[in-house]
């Protein structure tokens, strides 16, 4: 391979969906390491910058962690009553008006998230919302350092600085108090002969999967590496399913009283994960080898670097409808092979790990995934787009997401 260090001028473009899901399928062929020179130091030897069996290994290792049964999983109850605490928490802080209490929905959503975040990764201690608060502030600047790729050259001194800075303070802070907490009970686990009894959370998975030596410093960055994938897209998805369904609703008041069903939720989140992706706006990948797609014959020489659209193919017409720019959750792909979703969860051998949290078609209504609950819990309080307050979206083409969303609510009856 000839390209050693990220430069987007030399990018092939990738909008096709076919290519698109092709290429990140094909993972011998088109691989993750490599693409993250200038974040390195973040990501080293985690899911997002390995292939091949070494990649394969870390993801079994967190199986366990993803699966239903968790607290923070489907059939789990920790989603909800975060979310209730929170709620209450703006009712409390926010006088209502008129009898509705306004606020903004993308703040509330983000407490939640981060808080169940730190749940799964298994840093203990951030359960009050000026913990979650200090979390949020710490991890912000890493989480700018671990997408530095992306970001205005002219700033990369100044966000490495800050990243390396916030993450020594979350490594002090939160992770070894945690990790100790969790060696000691893996030692209290395996003298009992108890140990399918441990917590499932990333940083007991990983011990328990790291033999007699399990190496902390790949743990720490893999945490970090998890909280980047799974803090703040959540959350504008969240802003996004509330946007769309509500604006669908409106001229489709039929589906109201079936719209809080998990079978009408599940559509609605796919569809709006179809419609928006919210996070770094294209995906990127390099040849290992000289290979031909067969999906279309497009040649592509080994080390070429590869940036794939995943909005722009999530659009594609042919697959989607004529009207795929449009929000429809009734919509069905040309291919019943194809989700719903298009490419929105990525593919092939890094497709998104947290999939299972976030969706969960297995099971009966009361197992849903997280974007499945929060937009059942937002609907079923009465929460919907506040029509004198401000919906700031921002961010690139294919990335854009809202930074603040002013939503309205009725005031509980003892508010
Ligand atoms: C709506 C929210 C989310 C969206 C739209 C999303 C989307 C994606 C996409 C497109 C990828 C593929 C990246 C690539 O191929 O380069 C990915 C990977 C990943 N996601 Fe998610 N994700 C979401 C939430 C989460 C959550 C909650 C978790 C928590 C477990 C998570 C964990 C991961 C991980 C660890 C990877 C990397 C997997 C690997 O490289 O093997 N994601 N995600």
């Amino acid at each position: 391979m000839t390209q050693t260090a990220w430069d987007r001028t030399t990018f092939v473009d990738i909008t096709q969906f076919a290519e698109v899901e092709e290429i990140l399928r094909r993972g011998r062929e088109f691989v993750v390491g490599g693409t993250k020179a200038g974040s390195m130091e973040f990501v080293h030897g985690t899911l997002v910058a390995t292939d091949g069996r070494e990649h394969l290994a870390r993801r079994r290792a967190l199986m366990k962690m993803i699966s239903a049964e968790q607290p923070w999983g489907a059939e789990g109850t920790l989603v909800d009553e975060i979310f209730e605490q929170y709620l209450q928490h703006v009712v409390e802080t926010h006088e209502p008006r008129n009898g509705n209490v306004h606020f903004d929905l993308v703040s509330l959503g983000r407490r939640v998230v981060w808080r169940v975040t730190a749940a799964f990764v298994g840093l203990d201690g951030i359960d009050d919302p000026a913990q979650v608060e200090r979390f949020q502030d710490l991890v912000k600047p890493v989480l700018e350092g671990l997408t530095l790729e992306y970001q205005p050259e002219a700033r990369h001194q100044e966000i490495l600085s800050s990243a390396r800075y916030s993450r020594a303070r979350i490594r002090e802070e939160m992770f070894d108090p945690s990790l100790q907490r969790r060696r000691s009970l893996i030692e209290a686990a395996r003298r009992s002969g108890n140990e399918d009894d441990l917590p499932a959370d990333l940083i007991t998975s990983m011990l328990v999967h790291g033999g007699d030596n399990p190496d902390i410093d790949v743990i720490f960055r893999e945490l970090i590496a998890l909280l980047a994938a799974s803090v703040n897209n959540p959350v504008s998805q969240m802003a996004w399913a509330l946007d769309d369904l509500t604006s669908w609703l409106g001229t489709h008041p039929e589906y109201r009283t079936e719209s809080t069903t998990k079978g009408f939720l599940n559509r609605a989140v796919k569809e709006t994960m179809r419609l928006h992706r919210s996070s770094r706006p294209h995906l990127v990948r390099i040849a290992a080898k000289d290979t031909v797609l067969e999906t279309t014959g497009r040649e592509i020489p080994e080390g070429t670097w590869l940036s794939l659209w995943v909005q722009t193919a999530n659009r594609e017409t042919a697959i989607f409808g004529d009207d795929a720019d449009r929000y429809d959750p009734l919509r069905m792909p040309s291919d019943p092979k194809i989700h719903p979703f298009g490419v929105g969860l990525g593919a092939g051998p890094h497709v998104c790990l947290g999939r299972p949290l976030l969706l969960w078609d297995q099971g009966g209504e009361e197992a849903q995934g997280l974007l499945i609950k929060l937009l059942r819990f937002l609907l079923t309080h009465g929460v919907r787009p506040d029509p004198a307050g401000q919906q700031v979206e921002g961010g690139p083409v294919g990335g854009r997401r809202h930074s603040r969303y002013d939503v309205i609510m009725p005031a509980p009856a003892d508010a």
